[in-house]
């Protein structure tokens, strides 16, 4: 659940937090976690945001159920944990809550943008908002289309209109998130980078809004989101493009589209600094191997280690020119390998958040038959509603089945899923099934 700290400095502060708190930041800052000098807060428990780091409590740590001293706040069920432990707590922050200049920027960005009444954000079902969900991903591939056709005009990014975009994802995963995650599963090799910058924009939404990040948070992070690989126009097209292996130059010039980025985007109004710290830092790794900077730790904010889950997650799942994506949950395992660059918390949360057979994955059951995963519809209390519902396409023998029938797996437990199948296995495209879902 936590993103613990360093333990390497539990034999510190374990008498009162404030007295003890600057040896501590200091031994932290030489063991490379943070920046000794990041302002610290008290806050009440209340106050309390997903994204701060909690360095003391009201109470010594050894006094609490806590079994490490030092975390991240990732969810809403930290704060509620914490609530139980403390009243007041003392609080860097890694990237939100946001800076007064952003939180600034969102409040007058959310007085020009209709956000729609409450009752456009109540629940609906799948196929209720799947056309929702439809239109967003449509307008937001002409957005980035449009983007990228200012930047190389030298016009003004069209900065209110993103956002826009940005806000009806967030409305839309408060709907019914399955939906919009469903078209995050659409993978077309000829057009990686404009699906690219969609399908991370989406993810991270979607992601942050089940980790119980508000509205602000959200759209500060979508845009970031939406922006993080802008620079990458500035990156010769024969680099971006190449098939093979890079050269040591060619791979300098791939490391410098996040400089890019915030070098085009910081002449614009209306977006944050913490937008632009992920567009910033969404390629550096905890244990500094990564670029531009090497930064480390928690120098890396708590939204640029997200976006680095979602980058890697949909880079590795998707169709290029010369290879097929690989499978999610072979993501997620190359991902777990990565423990010394990539936060395990966060991860195991993100791998929560998908589910073992995210929608759009391709699966053989024991019985032979070969099907894909589609989002659930029915609730009823007869049923497991952790397993997943397959729609059945190939009979045992790998003959299509007609017509095609739905396996809901919580309901027959002689049913079990023992693969997951790449697109394109036995004949069956995803992206064919997934684009005319009716
Ligand atoms: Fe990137």
């Amino acid at each position: 659940m936590i993103t613990r700290g360093n333990p390497r400095c539990h034999c510190l502060s374990r008498t009162a937090p404030v007295k003890v708190f600057a040896c501590r930041a200091d031994a932290l800052a030489d063991a490379g976690c943070f920046k000794a000098d990041m302002p610290v807060k008290k806050l009440a428990i209340d106050e309390l945001c997903i994204g701060m780091y909690v360095e003391e409590l009201d109470r010594p740590w050894l006094e609490t159920d806590l079994p490490y001293q030092g975390m991240v706040v990732a969810d809403q069920s930290d704060i509620d944990m914490l609530a139980r432990q403390a009243k007041h707590v003392y609080v860097t922050d890694l990237a939100p809550p946001l800076s007064d200049s952003a939180a600034a920027a969102a409040g007058a960005k959310k007085q020009d943008i209709d956000r729609p009444a409450l009752h456009d954000r109540a629940p609906l079902e799948f196929f209720e908002e799947i056309e929702h969900a439809r239109h967003i991903r449509s307008d937001m591939r002409n957005l980035v289309g449009a983007i990228h056709d200012d930047i190389r005009a030298g016009r003004r990014l069209d900065v209110d209109t993103a956002q826009e975009m940005v806000t009806r994802i967030g409305d839309s995963v408060a709907r019914n998130s399955e939906a919009l995650m469903w078209f995050s599963t659409l993978k077309h090799r000829d057009d990686y980078t404009a699906q690219h910058s969609v399908h991370v924009c989406m993810l991270a939404v979607a992601f942050a809004a089940y980790l119980g990040m508000d509205d602000t948070q959200l759209d500060t992070l979508g845009l970031g989101a939406l922006f993080h690989d802008v620079g990458k126009i500035r990156v010769p097209l024969a680099v971006l493009n190449k098939p093979g292996r890079l050269t040591e130059e060619e791979m300098a010039e791939i490391r410098k589209h996040p400089q890019h980025g915030v070098d085009i985007l910081s002449e614009i109004d209306g977006i944050s600094p913490d937008s632009l710290d992920v567009v910033l830092n969404h390629h550096e790794r905890l244990d500094g191997s990564g670029y531009p900077r090497g930064i480390s730790g928690h120098e890396i904010s708590y939204f640029s280690q997200l976006l680095a889950i979602c980058d890697v997650y949909d880079a590795m799942t998707s169709d290029r020119v010369y290879h097929r994506g690989r499978t999610p949950a072979d993501v997620i395992k190359i991902m777990r390998g990565d423990t010394d660059m990539i936060n395990q918390t966060l991860l195991e949360k993100f791998n929560a958040f998908l589910g073992d057979y995210p929608v759009g994955t391709l699966v053989e059951l024991n019985s032979g038959e070969v099907g894909l995963i589609v989002p659930r519809t029915e609730h009823d209390s007869e049923t497991d509603l952790d397993q997943p519902v397959v729609l059945i396409m190939l009979d045992h023998n790998k003959h299509l089945y007609y017509p095609q029938r739905l396996r809901d797996l919580g309901r027959y437990e002689r049913f079990q899923i023992t693969r997951v199948l790449a697109s394109g296995a036995y004949g069956i495209d995803v992206n064919d099934y997934a684009c005319n879902l009716q």
